[in-house]
């Protein structure tokens, strides 16, 4: 459509979240997915906060979807929790995007912390808006369902076009609704509409026509999208293999102990710093700045890697599930990484709603008064934060360093 056609916008409906809480990872797939393909504007719905709110704006931050919504409001900025509307000029098009969403939906974890408001009051504020911004043609994603996205086209005057969304049959061909154009696109991501609409001389909509066609195998594969289908599916597998292991373990652990050997318990274990990063990417960056990154690398230009009276402080989780086993997992476990100071991955709570503070313990395990006796806290401290600290004094040498390069077998 892009090769056909001169001013496309490509526009998501939203309610692309995952049904299951164990694919969550589809989320962020998804929205990477549609970064890939340059979508101009995502709609939201409460499908999109069924992991929380936290999960959603980190996620967005981390991708830079587009996201829109004009009528879910965040109880603790008081703002709208996404941009309320977007405008995207395409050649000589300005186009005016916005979603609502049903108020009778179910806003299940994220009930407290977001309000959605009546979707026409939105709209006719949302309208107004974007025509005062010079929208000359205003799109609605609308997560109403079929017959109030028709009621409120109806209703609010100055839509061009909506996008039909929640549980809505698909139809092969929009129909006009008084002056706006209804796609009606269908589930599963199978299809693609097309809206059409010529514009006159002042270039507002004065024709429009609309298509629904499914996605077949004619549709030409895309480099990048392959490379991302790949290391969602080869992460996947991953997760699944290492979850089979982990309940062989713990079926095997449990009938050691006397039991029926079905245990279904998950084994809490550590996971590796590259996970964290997907997720807290400025995090990441700092901590690759701090001495805790090399601390492999000293072991390496020490010659002492192979060390067992060496390793356990130098790498994450020494012998312990999921942990550092043998120089093998170096690529992915070795140096002090997060879950030395956070703890092990498996433990983080699907929401967190506030930080576990870390305590001078957390450090004090490694940062023994024989290895590190010039540790203080206070001093050490501001080093390894994530925050900016602004100029820190250097730390002076490490007493034990010629001790600890001597040491060991
Ligand atoms: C799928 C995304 C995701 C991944 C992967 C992830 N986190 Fe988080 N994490 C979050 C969200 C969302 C929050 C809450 C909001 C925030 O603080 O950004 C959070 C909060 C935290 C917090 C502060 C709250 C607390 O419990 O102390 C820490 C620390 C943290 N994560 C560490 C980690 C570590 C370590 C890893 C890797 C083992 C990790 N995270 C992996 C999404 C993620
Ligand atoms: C798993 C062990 C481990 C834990 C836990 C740990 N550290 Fe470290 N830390 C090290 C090692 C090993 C080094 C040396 C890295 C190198 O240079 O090879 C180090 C180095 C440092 C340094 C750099 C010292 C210098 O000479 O510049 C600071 C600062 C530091 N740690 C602070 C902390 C603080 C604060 C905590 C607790 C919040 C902490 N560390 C927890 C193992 C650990
Ligand atoms: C109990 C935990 C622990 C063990 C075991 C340990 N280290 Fe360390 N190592 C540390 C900590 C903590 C630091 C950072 C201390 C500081 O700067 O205050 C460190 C720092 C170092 C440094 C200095 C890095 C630099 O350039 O400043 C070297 C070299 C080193 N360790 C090598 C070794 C060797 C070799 C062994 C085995 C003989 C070993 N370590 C065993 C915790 C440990
Ligand atoms: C040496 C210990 C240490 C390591 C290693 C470490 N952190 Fe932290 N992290 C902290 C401390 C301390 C805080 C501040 C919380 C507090 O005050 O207790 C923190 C806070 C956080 C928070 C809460 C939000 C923030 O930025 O304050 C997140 C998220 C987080 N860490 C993620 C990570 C990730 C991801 C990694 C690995 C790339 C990592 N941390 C490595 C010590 C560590």
């Amino acid at each position: 459509m892009k090769a056909q056609y001169g001013q496309v916008v490509l526009v998501d409906g939203g309610g692309f979240f995952p049904e299951l809480d164990d694919q969550q990872d589809a989320a962020w797939f998804l929205m990477d997915a549609m970064m890939i393909l340059h979508t101009d504007a995502v709609g939201v719905s409460e499908k999109e906060l069924r992991y929380g709110r936290a999960f959603l704006l980190a996620q967005q931050k981390r991708s830079k979807l587009p996201l829109t919504c004009a009528n879910l409001w965040d109880k603790q900025t008081k703002k709208t929790l996404v941009a309320p509307y977007l405008l995207v000029k395409k050649g000589t098009a300005t186009v005016g995007i916005f979603c609502v969403t049903s108020e009778k939906a179910d806003l299940g974890v994220s009930r407290d912390s977001v309000t959605v408001e009546d979707p026409t009051a939105a709209a006719t504020r949302t309208v107004a808006e974007l025509r005062k911004k010079g929208a000359t043609v205003v799109v609605l994603l609308s997560q109403l369902g079929k017959v109030e996205s028709e009621d409120i086209v109806t209703a609010v005057d100055g839509i061009d076009a909506v996008i039909v969304g929640r549980n809505t049959p698909l139809l092969q061909k929009g129909r006009m609704i008084k002056t706006t154009v209804a796609c009606y696109g269908g589930e599963q991501g199978q299809y693609i509409g097309r809206t059409l609409l010529t514009l006159d001389a002042k270039k507002k909509v004065a024709t429009g026509d609309n298509e629904t066609f499914i996605l077949g195998p004619e549709v030409g594969e895309n480099p990048s999208m392959l490379t991302l289908v790949k290391s969602f599916e080869d992460s996947f597998n991953d997760k699944q293999r290492k979850k089979e292991k982990e309940r062989a373990a713990a079926a095997e652990l449990n009938r050691a102990n006397g039991g029926t050997g079905n245990s279904e318990q998950a084994v809490d274990h550590y996971l590796g710093g590259e996970i964290c990063a997907r997720c807290h990417k400025a995090e990441q960056e700092q901590w690759a700045t701090t001495l805790h990154a090399q601390a492999w690398k000293t072991l390496v230009d020490a010659k002492k890697d192979a060390n067992q009276d060496c390793i356990p402080c130098h790498v994450v989780g020494y012998k312990k599930p999921g942990g550092f086993q043998t120089g093998d997992d170096a690529a992915k476990l070795a140096n002090v990484q997060c879950e030395n100071c956070h703890g092990m991955g498996t433990q983080h709570e699907a929401l967190p709603t506030q930080a576990r503070r870390i305590t001078e313990a957390t450090c004090r395990g490694c940062h023994t008064a024989a290895n590190s006796p010039n540790f203080n806290f206070a001093t050490y401290l501001p080093h390894i934060l994530h925050k900016p600290q602004g100029a820190l004094k250097p730390l002076p040498p490490n007493p034990a360093k010629q001790k600890m390069l001597q040491g060991g077998h």
